[in-house]
């Protein structure tokens, strides 16, 4: 880019996305550029892959759910435009054009709803405009099954003469599988001057930017096209069914790119990796994974089978058995979580650490070392460094009103089945014995045992059988006449 722009015939560059409708076809109250593809809104993944380029500005025409559009995307360099009343994409562009007038270069214009395009193309696309002098290049591509696009007219030259929407199509029109998925680089300044000449009189009653083709043709502007191999670039999502189906190509391209960096991915075809996760190199992701929003695995992590992680942070060297949940936490290098574990909100498991089956964790902090093998609940826990839990331990947390705390300091031996009635601290070194209800706190290097004392009645049974059979003499005569 810096090479294109430090030469003097270097076009300035802008982009213009179009995000003000409502997609009735995906039968939502929510809109559509919001929907979610692979973790990310399919209005996000078109402004990241804008990224890679530079524009002097970048424009997004908002309207249905503008507010939440707006928070979505701000912060970042961009003007938005407020269509009010959404008459067609050409309407849509004449809305821009106070914010466009006076401006001239490229621009770059897009659908928010078509999020699979790359930058390389939108390169390609805007070089072929800039290098050949035309007023529009737009990109065209072939596909099995048109329905739903706008088809591409050409001369018996081949050159293009326009586009032609499905509602207004001929039988005829329609069997034409070239077709416009949305994607061009104007002239700015001839864009401007043809927007004035569209009009609503067709099928659907909206103004259709697509008309720009014909009147460009018309007026003996040039309008090129480019012809893209894979049509799945460049699908624009109009239903829940092509959503899915973006989901899927976009999901093997994710893996792809995770194995290409050095990631072992046993079965792609069933891990689901949201666009905005990073694994680092050596990790082996097994089958079954969901690996979702924030989450940064480490090298060399294991991930077995039907584990869901989400928005979490995985240090080097750290093992995820079978079917765990964690969610919004971190876990330090080398510790093992899992078959079976919950973490949850905010949990903070240091190194060396271990989180066994059935150990649910929420808001609680495990310092080195530490171990929770099997069967416990630690919420709002504090748990220092060496500190063994025994199998079947809880922390009381909730008192009906409030959450309260349970600090367990280094080194302390929590016995197995023990309730921790917080709040409560056991201070270091300090054991607790097993089956314990402790509600008071456990000074340092003692042995706090809270159950009731064991009683033992010497020959109880005994004496209970002797008074049956007194009871019942006949049945006791006959077994004692038998031996
Ligand atoms: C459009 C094209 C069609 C092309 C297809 C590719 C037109 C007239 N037709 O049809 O040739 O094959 O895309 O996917 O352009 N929008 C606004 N304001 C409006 C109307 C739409 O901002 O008033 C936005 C929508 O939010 C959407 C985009 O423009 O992101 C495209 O609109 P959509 O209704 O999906 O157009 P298609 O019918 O798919
Ligand atoms: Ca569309």
């Amino acid at each position: 880019m810096n090479r294109r722009k430090s030469s003097a015939a270097a076009p300035k560059r802008y982009a213009l996305i179009l995000a003000a409708g409502k997609g009735k076809r995906m039968k939502s109250n929510l809109a559509k550029v919001l929907h979610p593809l692979c973790g990310r809104p399919l209005l996000l993944h078109v402004l990241n892959t804008l990224q890679a380029r530079e524009f002097q500005k970048k424009f997004v025409v908002v309207g249905h759910q503008s507010a939440r559009i707006r928070e979505l995307i701000s912060g970042d360099d961009i003007e938005f435009i407020e269509q009010n009343q959404q008459l067609g994409t050409g309407h849509a562009v004449r809305t821009a054009s106070a914010q466009l007038k006076g401006l001239s270069g490229s621009l770059l214009l897009l659908y928010g709803d078509t999020p699979l395009i790359q930058s390389s193309t939108l390169e390609r696309l805007m070089r072929a405009r800039e290098r050949n002098n035309a007023e529009l290049a737009l990109i065209t591509a072939s596909i099995e099954n048109p329905s739903g696009y706008g088809r591409v007219i050409r001369t018996p030259e081949q050159a293009i003469l326009r586009i032609v929407e499905e509602k207004d199509a001929t039988p005829e029109e329609r069997r034409i599988q070239e077709v416009n998925p949305g994607i061009y680089c104007f002239d700015l300044r001839s864009l401007l001057s043809g927007l004035s000449r569209l009009s609503s009189k067709n099928a659907a009653g909206e103004y259709y930017l697509t008309d720009l083709v014909e009147i460009f043709t018309r007026a003996g502007k040039k309008v090129i096209t480019l012809p893209v191999e894979t049509a799945r670039e460049v699908m624009g999502i109009n239903s829940r069914v092509e959503l899915a189906d973006a989901e899927l190509f976009l999901r093997a391209r994710i893996n792809q790119k995770w194995m290409a960096n050095g990631v072992t991915i046993l079965d792609p075809a069933t891990v689901l990796i949201d666009d905005t996760v990073e694994i680092k190199r050596d990790s082996v992701i097994y089958p079954g994974v969901l690996l979702e929003g924030a989450t940064r695995i480490g090298s060399r992590c294991i991930i077995r089978s039907y584990c869901h992680i989400q928005d979490s942070i995985l240090d080097s060297d750290v093992v995820v058995d079978h079917a765990s949940v964690v969610r919004h936490s971190r876990v330090g290098k080398h510790s093992r979580i899992g078959p079976f574990a919950h973490l949850r909100q905010n949990s903070i498991i240091g190194e060396h650490a271990r989180i066994g089956n059935f150990v649910e964790t929420k808001a609680a902090r495990v310092d080195t070392g530490s171990k929770a093998s099997h069967l416990t609940y630690l919420g709002d826990a504090e748990v220092g460094k060496r500190v063994n839990i025994g199998a079947g331990t809880i922390t009381c947390n909730y008192d009906g009103k409030r959450k309260n705390k349970t600090v367990i300091e280094d080194d302390v031996f929590i016995g197995s089945n023990t309730q921790l009635v917080a709040p409560v601290t056991i201070h270091k070194g300090s054991y607790v014995a097993a089956g314990s209800s402790v509600t008071e706190d456990v000074p340092p290097h003692s042995l706090a045992i809270a159950r009731s004392r064991q009683v033992v009645k010497e020959g109880w049974v005994r004496e209970k059988n002797k008074n049956a059979n007194h009871k019942d003499q006949g049945a006791t005569s006959e077994r004692s006449s038998k031996k």
